[in-house]
């Protein structure tokens, strides 16, 4: 979303750009430099709309008719006895065209001779109800919500049942603040674009770089945000209730924002057809169709020339027909207008908005729909028909959301379901959950409260609070039920000496260095917490390095090298930090990943240091030596390595170099074993009477078989690899171990991934017991490749599947053959 950080756009632009701001949140518009005589015939807008007012919370209530002097009986759209179509079709039905295009933007005008209010589609709700949207607000009668950790860091759980109780409970909070009049019923979240590169400034709103993980994060999310208990299974998915909407953004290879000039609002990504399938899309598909989401977010960019939000083939193509979409599709805030300012499209912002309704835009966040569609229907640029199908896939979920006629299983929550304490408590097991070890050379952690008494806790982070939250949080008002910092929780354990280290996190001078060393000299541990902030990595900002800002190192290292007791370092950052130096460190002897830990993080941490939790988490991300990023450019969009320039290839999937930590990484204070208990090796594939033989690329002197794969898109495919794993926790504590389950493809095959996750779960296992897991992975999901023109292909031959990484991991073969 549009929300932040315009300067830097300012001076890329040779038109100038104004910065409105609007009811709660700062918006984007582009004016040419000679003011350009709008089009005319956009007639005035409907002067200050009203909402639902709260004491009614739903439209098709007949005293709220009565109210406005009108009679609800004689409007069929209110006829519960009716399905959710033709009510809708009849409230549509009865709309002028003017009336219509003024229920297209976030703001939808309403009618107020229909008795239809206006309501603000924008809410944002990404890691918590969130007031970046206008459709949410808080004020001194509502001040709080529950601030989970960032999603990057909720992630390197591999729970994806917490991912799904997160989402249950921010979707709780957010009917009890609709129920009160705070907050819409439609949430554009979460971001599920794959991590493609190191520098992107919004990993932390990420589930990360492996599009498997992250389409999982998407479905469990959206569920948990979207399923009314009872009613997952409804047959007609175009009535199936909704408890709030989701929206899956920012569709599609979206992942530049701002880097050496080039922005998000003028970036053309050239992708391939490969890429697109295998990486780019996946994660929407899997939110699509697996999730059953209530709407998808177009973003910015251009795909191929293309802007995404006018590109029919990516929309109504692919989300409404091939994937089935039940819901509507949003454009990024004010995406029409840089389709014409920035991408310079069309010629005219009403060809900009016929373009894009024929695409197959529903909803666009911002003003242009709302301005331009009017007159694009009346010369002839638009159809009619075009804003009536819109209307209906934003009717059909406003309906289902009982917008119309209600929702008796939320219509108690109230202001006691906002903060409750089951709810904050979460917010700290997911920060703990989330929290990656890195490092703990000879089992200094974790520490006995018994033996070290008085802590020095030193650095930038050390005091955090908003830092934790992260973006799309609590910005405008709102602030989170509570703060734990890192020194008030390591107060729980110990006497703790307090010292900045620097003044900030640009850690522009060694000012504070000497007293942060000082305190080090006298404790019995130091505790360092480092790392970057919204500063370094941000929306519409890239990061240009992967090193800690400023003399952070020197501040480290000087600690490190006058400690004589245990030093842990903390490490707050979104994407990955080469600190290769604390890795190597002999003094240095624990480092611990806290992403941005939520307003819990401050607890989550200590009780990690003090052993009240055996941290699990893993990497959902590379950590790649800083050098990385002087070897490709940030807008060069192949996953795959680029020998003739170069170019390494990109996440774990295609990277084969050295890293600080790989994807999967993390380490426990117990020790976990896996043992193959029992498996299924092959895979007799039958094949369908005309199910064709597909060519593979194979390395020379590699053995070809006649038939090398099977396009599995070709037949319904349910075969199943059934394995159980049994893990053995062999050491002395309790804790959580992640299971990930890589397949790798035959060998001799050429540019395809060195191995890919096809599955993962995370389970608790006692000191000296064990626990049997069991996978029933699909074979053609688990076992198949992308091909160059986009075919999903299983080939011929023996593909591995791995558990874990690196000493711990066991593998077995699959052998695949197809049956004629
Ligand atoms: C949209 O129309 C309103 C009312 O006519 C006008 O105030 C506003 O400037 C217009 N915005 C754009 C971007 O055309
Ligand atoms: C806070 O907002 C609510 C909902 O919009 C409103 O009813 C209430 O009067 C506001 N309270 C204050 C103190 O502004
Ligand atoms: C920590 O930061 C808070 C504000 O966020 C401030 O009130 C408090 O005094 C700080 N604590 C210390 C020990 O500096
Ligand atoms: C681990 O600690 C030992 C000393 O106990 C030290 O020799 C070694 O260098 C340390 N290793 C790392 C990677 O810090
Ligand atoms: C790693 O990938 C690069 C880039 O494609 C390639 O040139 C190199 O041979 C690979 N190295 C190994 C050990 O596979
Ligand atoms: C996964 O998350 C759920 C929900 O918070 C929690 O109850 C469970 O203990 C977690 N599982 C593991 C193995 O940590
Ligand atoms: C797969 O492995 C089996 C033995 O496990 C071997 O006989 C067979 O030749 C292998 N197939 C291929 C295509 O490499």
């Amino acid at each position: 979303m549009a929300s932040h950080c315009f300067f830097v756009l300012l001076l890329s632009f040779t038109l100038f750009a104004s910065i409105t701001e609007s009811r709660n949140h700062t918006r984007l518009f582009f004016h040419p430099k000679k003011s350009s005589p709008l089009p005319n015939a956009s007639p005035p807008l409907p002067s200050t709309p009203s909402p639902i007012p709260p004491k009614y919370t739903y439209v098709c209530n007949s005293e709220r008719f009565a109210e406005l002097g009108l009679d609800m009986s004689s409007f069929a759209f209110c006829d519960k006895s009716l399905s959710y179509d033709v009510r809708a079709k009849d409230l549509i039905d009865r709309m002028t065209l003017t009336e219509k295009v003024t229920q297209l933007g976030d703001k939808a005008y309403g009618v107020p001779r229909l008795g239809l209010p206006m309501y603000e589609w924008w809410s944002e709700a990404l890691h918590g109800v969130s007031d970046v949207g206008p459709g949410t607000h808080f004020n001194a009668s509502l001040p709080h919500a529950t601030s989970f950790p960032t999603v990057i860091l909720t992630t390197a759980s591999f729970n994806e049942s917490l991912w799904k109780a997160i989402g249950e409970v921010v979707s709780t909070e957010a009917r009890a603040m609709f129920n009160l009049g705070y907050a819409g019923l439609t949430y554009w979240s979460p971001n599920i674009n794959v991590v493609r590169d190191p520098r992107w400034g919004r990993i932390t709103e990420t589930p990360g770089e492996d599009p498997y993980v992250v389409g999982r994060y998407a479905v469990n999310y959206v569920k948990g945000l979207q399923d009314v208990v009872g009613s997952e299974t409804t047959e007609d998915l175009n009535s199936r209730p909704l408890k709030v909407a989701a929206s899956c953004k920012h569709y599609v290879a979206y992942d530049v924002d701002n880097w050496q000039g080039i922005d998000r609002y003028h970036f053309d990504a050239r992708v391939t057809e490969q890429d697109m399938i295998e990486t780019f899309q996946r994660p929407f598909e899997m939110c699509v169709k697996d999730g059953d989401v209530s709407s998808v977010m177009c973003s910015y960019n251009k795909v191929n020339g293309i802007p995404a939000c006018a590109d029919h083939k990516l929309l109504t193509e692919t989300i409404r027909e091939k994937w089935d979409l039940h819901g509507y599709i949003v454009a990024d805030c004010d995406s029409i207008e840089v389709m014409f300012h920035g991408h310079k499209w069309t010629a005219t912002e009403q060809d900009a908005v016929a373009q894009a309704l024929k695409a197959g835009l529903d909803l666009d966040c911002g003003i242009y729909y709302t301005n331009f569609t009017e007159p694009a229907v009346r010369s002839g640029k638009a159809r009619e028909d075009d804003v009536d199908k819109a209307l209906m896939n934003l009717y059909r979920v406003l309906m289902r959301l009982g917008f119309f006629d209600g929702s008796p299983a939320y219509s108690s929550l109230g202001i006691d379901d906002v903060c409750a304490t089951t709810s904050i408590e979460l917010a700290a097991e997911a920060a703990k959950e989330g929290i990656v070890l890195l490092k703990n050379n000879n089992s200094v952690l974790p520490l006995n409260s018994n033996k070290y008494k008085n802590l020095a806790v030193v650095g930038p982070h050390a005091n955090a609070t908003h830092v934790m939250i992260g973006n799309y949080a609590l910005e405008k008002g709102g602030t989170p039920c509570r703060y734990v910092s890192p020194i008030d929780g390591l107060s729980n354990f110990a006497k703790v000496n307090y010292q900045m280290g620097c003044a900030n996190v640009a850690c522009k001078d060694e000012t504070f260095i000497y007293a942060g060393v000082e305190a080090a000299k006298l404790a019995d541990a130091t505790i360092i917490f480092a790392g970057i902030d919204l500063s370094i990595e941000a929306e519409s900002l890239d990061r240009t390095n992967l090193l800690l800002p400023g003399y952070q190192t020197e501040m480290i290292l000087e600690i490190a090298n006058a400690a004589t007791t245990p030093v842990v370092l903390v490490i707050f950052s979104a994407g990955g930090v080469d600190i290769s130096f604390a890795k190597n460190h002999p003094n240095i002897n624990s480092i611990i990943w806290a992403g941005f830990p939520g307003a819990e993080g401050g607890l989550a941490i200590a009780d990690v240091i003090f052993g009240h939790y055996n941290p699990g988490g893993r990497l959902p991300i590379t950590w790649y030596e800083a050098d990385y990023v002087d070897k490709l450019p940030m807008t060069s969009m192949p996953l795959r390595p680029i020998d003739e320039l170069g170019y390494p290839g990109r996440t774990y999937k295609f990277f084969n170099g050295s890293t600080v930590y790989p994807f999967g990484y993390g380490l426990s204070y117990t020790k976990f074993i896996y043992l193959v208990k029992s498996a299924q090796r092959s895979l007799d594939k039958k094949l369908l009477p005309r199910q064709q033989c597909r060519q593979m690329n194979y390395m020379p002197d590699t053995y070809k078989p006649s038939c090398q794969s099977i396009n599995v898109e070709d037949d319904s495919c349910d075969d199943v690899i059934n394995f159980e794993i049994k893990v053995f926790n062999v050491g002395q504590y309790d804790g959580s171990n992640v299971l990930i389950v890589y397949s790798s493809p035959p060998q001799g095959l050429l540019k395809v991934p060195i191995k890919q996750v096809v599955g993962f779960q995370r389970v608790y296992v006692r000191a000296r017991k064990s626990k049997t897991v069991k996978f029933s992975l699909n074979a053609c999901k688990s076992l198949s490749l992308v091909d160059e023109a986009g075919n999903t292909l299983m080939p011929l031959g023996n593909h591995t599947i791995t558990i874990g990484d690196g000493d711990e991991a066991v593998s077995f073969p699959v052998r695949v053959k197809f049956n004629f």
